[in-house]
């Protein structure tokens, strides 16, 4: 008799979710977590603690910005880095424990160590080796770097170092325009760093809407943020405390430097799966290294499933919890499933941007006729009221049918924005639907209702 119907290797968001459904399904369960805390990277070292920390700087941005125009008249307050840092811990901890909490309350038995698949249906943690009928790995991503690039943690750091400098640096240099260059980025200049972001690519954001990358782009600058596009780093020279980065522009290949106090490598993410034995097991693997699964997240080995960043699609939490309930309702006999179609994805700066379904440049490249409606906040009399009218919603709906088919928003809690239209595609809505929905007044929300009727007779405040 197996010692657990299911054994989760990692507590992220990916394996913690899957381990409260399948327990609640009436599942023994159990979750391998080497770490001292429950949660993964994403509440100990990744979306959390940056959250964390671009609230408190944008807080510090309302003061010193916005307070004196209201008419609220004061000393701006000053950074006590040391104390943002115990906030941030603090937040992290009521997280950590709060999964804790749920363990014990859904009886899921917490394996502490890091596990090895010595054969199909074992787990191994040091010299103990459970077994268990179904295994799912949720193991996650780390940091991929570059070559030419020695990560340290203290003056050249991936996100997880980024997170706990010792100080705040005067000049910071970011290799990558991605989700979390940016997101750190903006925290660091809002502080007072003198932040440069270089990226690969002519725009940042790959993947997201043109219009809004661009418009993201130039709203970035005037906060501030020196960006360099079309730059391949090529390597960073390291002497004591102080770092270069060196890059050549793509266009002329020139070569050029940045002199930085510290370096935040944000290049992307890979699947983390080391110490698995997943060689000796013989579970087939994408050509890009992530582990090959089918529909039902079952890998090649009987009873060995996987999820999230170890997984191919997006890296984000969100869709790894999302496949975490799937999988345990899967192996409950239930039918779990994940609409990939409508995940939406959020960038936590000011303004936040947020997207999902289709971009113009993919429905372009599809050829599959559309139309677009748009609404800027400046339409907005709450985003006028809150000195938050930068930015815009826009709406791509099918040319014929006005079936919505993808949104992108930049500007005021776009990232909460952002569901009404998720529930919308997974109903088929149109964007008529939306536009005949009444919207409560004065919120961001109606500027969502204002796109949906560009995308027919026309908005209102515009
Ligand atoms: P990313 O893939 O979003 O961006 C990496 C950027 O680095 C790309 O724009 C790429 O062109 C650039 N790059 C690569 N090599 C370069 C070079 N040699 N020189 C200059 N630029 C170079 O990766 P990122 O930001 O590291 O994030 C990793 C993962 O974590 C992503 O999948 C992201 O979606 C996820 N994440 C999501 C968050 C969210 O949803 N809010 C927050 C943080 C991370």
């Amino acid at each position: 008799m197996p010692s657990f119907d299911l054994i989760v290797i990692g507590a992220g968001p990916g394996g913690y979710v899957c381990a409260i459904r399948a327990a609640q399904l009436g599942l023994k369960v159990a979750v391998v977590e080497g770490r001292e805390t429950l949660g993964g990277t994403c509440l100990n070292v990744g979306c959390i603690p940056s959250k964390a920390l671009l609230h408190a700087s944008h807080a510090l941005y309302e003061a010193t910005e916005t307070f004196a125009k209201m008419g609220l008249i004061g000393p701006a307050p000053s950074v006590d880095w040391e104390k943002m840092r115990v906030y941030k811990d603090d937040v992290i901890a009521q997280n950590t424990k709060g999964i804790e909490f749920l363990f014990k309350k859904n009886k899921i038995t917490w394996l502490k160590g890091w596990a090895h698949i010595p054969a199909a249906g074992q787990v191994q943690i040091g010299d103990a080796i459970h077994s268990a009928t179904n295994i799912v790995i949720a193991t996650g991503s780390e940091s991929a770097t570059l070559p030419g690039i020695t990560i340290d943690e203290t003056t050249v750091v991936t996100s997880t170092g980024a997170l706990s400098l010792g100080k705040i640096p005067e000049n910071m240099v970011v290799i990558g325009g991605g989700v979390i260059g940016l997101e750190l980025g903006s925290v660091y200049a809002r502080l007072g760093s003198q932040v440069t972001v270089v990226e690969y690519l002519d725009g940042l954001i790959p993947g997201n809407d043109a219009e809004i990358a661009k418009a993201f782009e130039k709203i970035l600058k005037k906060q501030g943020l020196t960006i360099i596009t079309g730059a391949a780093v090529q390597k960073v020279a390291q002497s004591g405390a102080k770092a270069e980065v060196i890059y050549t522009l793509r266009k002329d290949d020139s070569t050029h430097s940045l002199p930085a106090d510290v370096v935040l490598v944000a290049t992307g993410r890979r699947p983390y799966t080391t110490g698995l034995g997943l060689d000796t097991l013989g579970v087939t693997l994408t050509p890009r290294g992530q582990i090959a699964t089918n529909a039902h997240y079952a890998t090649n080995i009987p009873g060995l499933y996987a999820i999230g960043d170890a997984i191919p699609g997006p890296m984000l939490a969100h869709k790894a919890e999302d496949e975490g309930m799937a999988v345990a309702e899967i192996i409950a006999g239930r039918a779990g499933h994940v609409n990939y179609a409508v995940i939406p994805g959020v960038i936590y700066t000011h303004p936040e941007v947020a997207s999902v379904g289709q971009t113009e440049e993919s429905l372009k490249e599809q050829s599959h006729p559309y139309k677009v409606g748009r609404f800027s906040f400046m339409g907005n009399g709450r985003a006028k009221a809150n000195f938050a009218a930068d930015g815009f919603v826009k709406i791509l709906a099918d040319a014929k049918t006005d079936r919505i088919l993808g949104a992108h928003i930049i500007g005021p809690s776009a990232g909460d924005l952002i569901h009404e239209i998720c529930v919308a595609m997974e109903f088929g809505a149109a964007a008529e639907d939306l536009a005949r929905t009444c919207h409560a007044h004065p919120t961001y929300s109606e500027a969502v209702r204002e796109a949906a009727l560009a995308c027919g007779d026309g908005p209102i405040h515009a």
